[in-house]
């Protein structure tokens, strides 16, 4: 049985390298695979999603993987139009979905909220992202981005750009890279620092500078992974205000760095990169989009098939 078969998705701390590697492997094999064989990794099943925050890529890349892999999908992704908003509970809602399909992703403002939804559902869950917390299958994604890009992720020297607090892709990447040898700089505005209690045990594995001039080591990092200032998770607009529009990634500041370096985002993207770099060789971010649907579809057939495929 494959280590995958019938799991949960959760928490990117669950996963250790050797099963990172195959979940690369089997994206690989995926994005090799001609289409018709492709298709009958997951023929005849059915995804089902339940969103209760604002998605573009992480739903489409889902609803796009299961149908690339021959399955289908349903799910709600506007939450007002659904019997939440007559009262019904998560967990209600989570257990009809499961009776729906046979795996459940889900996006929830909440902490914890995926785990709960995990106990009480009868087919697996996939987080999509939990509050500030973790989005799991955007670290895979990431991380793969990283390794084709690169042809590696040990040695390298990895740059954390924007709003390190609230940006819960951050903290799943982290934790991922943690099984690697790589160095690590956080770059953020003194207010957006990283949560130094969510990133007590990473500490531990990886070597970690913190600053908040973008400029000290652009020079030296293989990759920059820019994020969003996350304002719908401030608790006032003014303080979002204050930080708005910190650093933009702009052609001035590609001068400076390494030939061979890459920028990456897990969009959605707004004034953080300058849209003129979009057409340079660094950027990478909507390719690093184009392998969420290859690695979200290996995670759902290795869920979905007892002995991988
Ligand atoms: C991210 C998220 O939802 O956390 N989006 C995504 O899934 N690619 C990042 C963000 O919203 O800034």
């Amino acid at each position: 049985m494959n280590d995958f078969y019938n799991k949960d998705i959760i928490s990117i701390k669950d996963y250790t390298r050797d099963q990172f590697e195959t979940i690369f492997d089997y994206t690989e094999k995926i994005i090799n695979l001609d289409p018709a064989s492709r298709r009958e990794i997951c023929k005849g099943k059915t995804l089902s999603y339940l969103f209760y925050e604002p998605s573009t890529r992480t739903r489409l890349s889902f609803e796009a993987a299961i149908s690339s892999i021959g399955g289908n999908s349903l799910g709600i992704s506007d939450i007002s139009s659904s019997s939440t908003q007559k009262g019904e509970s998560l967990a209600d809602t989570v257990k009809i979905m499961s009776i729906y399909s046979d795996v459940l992703v889900l996006r929830h403002p909440l902490d914890g909220s995926s785990r709960f939804a995990a106990e009480v559902s009868s087919k697996p869950v996939i987080n999509a992202g939990s509050g500030t917390e973790e989005h799991p299958t955007q670290a895979i994604q990431d991380l793969f981005t990283i390794k084709k890009e690169k042809k590696k992720i040990d040695g390298l020297k990895i740059g954390i750009v924007g709003d390190l607090k609230y940006g819960r892709t951050v903290y799943s990447l982290l934790s991922g890279l943690s099984n690697y040898d790589v160095d690590v700089h956080l770059i953020s505005p003194e207010s957006l620092r990283i949560r130094t209690d969510s990133i007590y045990e990473i500490k531990k594995k990886i070597s970690f500078t913190e600053s908040t001039d973008i400029e000290e080591y652009i020079d030296d990092l293989d990759v920059i992974y820019v994020t969003r200032i996350q304002k719908e998770r401030f608790p006032d607009e003014e303080e979002y205000l204050k930080v708005k529009g910190s650093y933009v990634i702009g052609l001035d500041l590609l001068q400076k760095m390494k030939e061979d370096s890459i920028i990456l985002h897990p969009l959605p993207r707004l004034d953080e990169i300058a849209n003129d770099v979009d057409k340079t060789k660094h950027a990478k971010y909507f390719q690093q989009a184009e392998y969420g649907k290859h690695t979200r579809a290996a995670l759902l057939g290795l869920t979905l098939n007892e002995n991988g495929f």
